[in-house]
């Protein structure tokens, strides 16, 4: 019998797991004085030096696009005691970086149109099976800190999977297809300071899963990671066996003789929004219902590995339009939040959700931190780059952080939230090992809108190029191997 609180410090899935370490309060302090600066640096500065904020670095003439037209007739009211410093039109973030943020969810039906029914013809190919030693696979201790490493060269075991030997792929990752042509991105294995990732092994991922259903839920970064999942597990899985099904805004890996699924529910804020459309969010003027999320969960209910992100969506804007009323009632008046205000209300109503419904003896729940962007390549030092554009190679000095724009404040609430639960939460904390893989994004290597790049907007890295995404095989598989690390841990 497993006991109901099975504690995971692998995955910090508890206060008591953090008092005990001396170097995690101290970064646990870092990161929040480094929040404090930042709040001070934020609050200071001018509508100006904000059209400058790190997160957006729009340029000038894209500034002046203005704002951008609401697709519902939506008034804006100011909320008393809300002070709005910044104006309604003030976008964070240019109009194609809204647009990756949702690639390939508009025109292109990526996955719906993969459902794998093998026919005969099919079924007499010879598949190559991947095979797999009978050697047992070493767990770290469950205190070692896994997220706390670097990242070393390693073509030997990786990538973990070909990305032509992965059917599932949509063409927003397939960077090699694409016409990428340095492929060292998928080498890097990420090794944690104290132990080892245990040696990834599909099959005894599929032995734990059997019978049960993993459900990603969020935003397209965690779209990015069911789609590495997905392929994670297929190369043991001999066609006919497996299918890939839409609908609406679920999306569903089966894997036949094992009975389990690998899911993807599309929820970018978590909570009810007018972005819950899985084909039809492109709406500029993004409006939230914090405190309503039971629409959402009845789709998570009986689920056995849950596992949540949101974030991109938050960053386009540096207030967030919280509705008055709701949706279903047609209310189209709202009230404008600071971004870390909502943030928090969405966390705690999705906290509180989690711990009405979810039995932790049956359900394991995981929320991955923010995963970040690589718009300026002054970040790191390279003067001469264009956004992510022409990086080959990670940033190798991981003694510090990498400053990159990154909304700490948003994950100090995540981390913070998730750890003052009833229910356990692994806490994924990709974060700062993210940041330093400048060379692992989708760059011009993928479509927009459905469609892919055109030769000429792929030399226009500058305006096209995706630094929000990543390639596959590539970074999210790492985020898939802790998964994998808890997974297997659990007897
Ligand atoms: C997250 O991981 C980084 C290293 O990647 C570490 O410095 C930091 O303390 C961790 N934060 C938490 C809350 O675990
Ligand atoms: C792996 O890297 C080594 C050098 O680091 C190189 O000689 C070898 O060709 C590489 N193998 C593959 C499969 O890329
Ligand atoms: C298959 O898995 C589902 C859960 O995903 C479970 O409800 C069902 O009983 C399983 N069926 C069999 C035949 O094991
Ligand atoms: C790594 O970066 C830190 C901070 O930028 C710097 O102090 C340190 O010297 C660097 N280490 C190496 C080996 O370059
Ligand atoms: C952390 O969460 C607790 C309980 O939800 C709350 O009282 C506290 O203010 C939070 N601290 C921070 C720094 O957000």
């Amino acid at each position: 019998m497993q006991p109901p609180r099975r504690k995971g410090p692998l995955f910090y899935s508890d206060t008591g797991a953090m008092k005990g370490r001396k170097n995690n309060n101290l970064s646990v302090f870092v990161v929040v004085f480094s929040v404090f600066l930042f709040g001070v640096f934020m609050y200071n500065e001018d509508v100006k030096s904000i059209a400058e904020f790190p997160f957006s670095r729009p340029k000038q003439q894209e500034i002046q696009e203005g704002p951008s037209k609401p697709t519902t007739p939506l008034q804006q009211t100011s909320k008393k005691g809300v002070e709005n410093t910044v104006p309604v039109s003030m976008k964070s973030r240019t109009k194609l970086e809204e647009s990756q943020e949702e690639n390939s969810d508009e025109k292109q039906e990526p996955v719906d149109l993969k459902s794998i029914i093998a026919t005969e013809e099919e079924q007499k190919i010879e598949w190559p099976v991947v095979e797999e030693d009978d050697e047992e696979v070493e767990l770290p201790p469950e205190e070692c800190d896994l997220f706390t490493g670097e990242w070393v060269l390693d073509n030997v075991t990786h990538p973990l999977y070909k990305e032509d030997e992965c059917e599932f792929l949509t063409a927003q990752v397939t960077c090699m297809r694409n016409g990428r042509k340095d492929s060292l991105y998928q080498n890097w294995k990420w090794h944690p300071r104290d132990c080892s990732l245990p040696k990834f092994k599909a099959r005894l991922l599929l032995e734990k899963l059997k019978g049960k259903r993993l459900m990603f839920v969020g935003d397209s970064l965690n779209r990015n990671q069911w789609e590495s999942m997905v392929c994670l597990v297929q190369s043991v899985v001999p066609p006919g066996k497996k299918s890939l099904k839409k609908s609406g805004s679920l999306s569903v890996f089966r894997i036949e003789d094992y009975n389990a699924t690998v899911e993807f529910y599309w929820a970018p804020f978590l909570v009810e929004s007018n972005s819950d459309d899985p084909n039809m969010h492109s709406i500029l003027n993004r409006i939230i219902m914090p405190e309503s999320i039971k629409k959402h969960g009845v789709n998570w209910k009986s689920v056995d590995y849950l596992v949540f992100n949101t974030y991109i969506w938050w960053m386009n804007t540096f207030a967030m339009k919280v509705l008055r009323g709701s949706f279903d009632k047609g209310s189209t008046e709202y009230d404008e939040v600071d971004r870390p205000a909502a943030y928090g209300r969405v966390l705690r109503t999705w906290a509180k959700w989690v711990d009405r419904n979810i039995d932790p003896k049956r359900t394991t729940i995981f929320f991955s931190s923010m995963s970040p962007l690589h718009i300026k390549s002054e970040d790191w030092n390279n003067p001469d780059g264009i956004k992510c554009a022409k990086e080959t190679t990670p940033v190798l000095n991981t003694s510090t952080p990498l400053e990159v724009g990154t909304d700490r404040r948003l994950f100090v609430i995540a981390h913070n939230v998730t750890q003052s639960m009833k229910v356990p939460v692994h806490f994924i904390n990709i974060t700062i090992l993210s940041e330093f893989r400048k060379d692992a994004h989708t760059s011009v290597y993928t479509i927009r809108q459905g469609k892919m790049l055109t030769p000429e907007q792929q030399a226009d890295p500058a305006t096209y190029a995706d630094c929000i995404h990543w390639c596959l095989p590539g970074l999210p598989d790492t985020w898939n191997e802790f998964l994998y690390t808890r997974i297997i841990s659990k007897s």
